[in-house]
């Protein structure tokens, strides 16, 4: 089976519901740089992901590029209740989303375990340091995520380490550092589907090595 290695360490920050822990800010872009391998082939892999999201519109998007070299850009419209996977900004693949749009914040389930200063103390950058056990369907993640706090409450991921197994065997294991932190979104159509994502015929189109593609972004 397979397992999408990124996004598990985006969802953490994107789908678990919030109660008291801090938050992302209500607009948020980034980027995150992923460091990874996968038991499976031995496989090490990089990757740099752009990351939007805004909580008022209820969208998030996620631009990166996959094995063959080509941008994929994954959109979720949690008001439209779509997700659009565009890739090559030639391919379309729309499904339905079915939950509902969750706020980006720490999980009440991750376990405080302590701040620290990264780096040297000029710049007295505090963290505060989260392990995270979660289950999804087979596949079990623990990881360790540094979020650094804001004024007014708010907080934003630093970096994130994660090791995941299912119950065959399968096994992985990513680090990523996200940086770049903006609290606007400036060009709000990373958001807006292409024209082809309205055409129906349009997935039927898609080549074998496409499909693949797909198989390591989708959920
Ligand atoms: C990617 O897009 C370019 C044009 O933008 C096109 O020539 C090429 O065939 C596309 N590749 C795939 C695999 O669809
Ligand atoms: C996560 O699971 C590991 C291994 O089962 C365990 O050692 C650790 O204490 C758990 N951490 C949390 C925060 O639940
Ligand atoms: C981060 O921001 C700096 C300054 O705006 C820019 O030069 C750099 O390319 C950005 N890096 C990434 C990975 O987005
Ligand atoms: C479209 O995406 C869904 C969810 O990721 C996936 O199950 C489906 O196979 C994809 N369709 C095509 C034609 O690739």
């Amino acid at each position: 089976m397979y397992i999408p290695v990124l996004q598990c360490v985006a969802l953490i920050l994107i789908s678990i519901s919030y109660t008291q822990s801090c938050c992302a800010p209500s607009v948020v872009q980034g980027t995150a740089m992923a460091y990874g391998f996968v038991s499976e082939g031995k496989t090490a892999y990089q990757n740099m992901q752009k990351f939007y999201y805004d909580e008022e519109e209820e969208k998030v998007a996620r631009v990166t590029t996959d094995m063959m070299g080509q941008t994929v850009r994954d959109i979720f419209d949690f008001s439209a209740k779509k997700r659009y996977v565009i890739t090559n900004g030639t391919v379309c693949n729309v499904t339905d989303l079915k939950e509902p749009f969750q706020k980006s914040c720490v999980p009440p389930s991750a376990v405080f375990m302590g701040s620290t200063v990264l780096g040297n103390t000029y710049d007295n950058r505090k963290v505060d340091n989260y392990h995270l056990n979660i289950t999804q369907g087979p596949v079990s993640i623990e990881s360790a995520f540094m979020i650094t706090p804001m004024e007014g409450g708010d907080c934003t991921v630093v970096g994130a380490v994660s090791f995941g197994k299912d119950q065959s065997g399968y096994q992985f294991s990513e680090t990523s550092i996200y940086m770049n932190f903006s609290f606007e979104i400036k060009d709000k159509s990373v958001f807006q589907p292409p024209k082809q994502c309205n055409e129906p015929d349009n997935s039927g189109t898609l080549l074998f090595e496409v499909l693949s593609g797909f198989r390591r972004y989708g959920f």
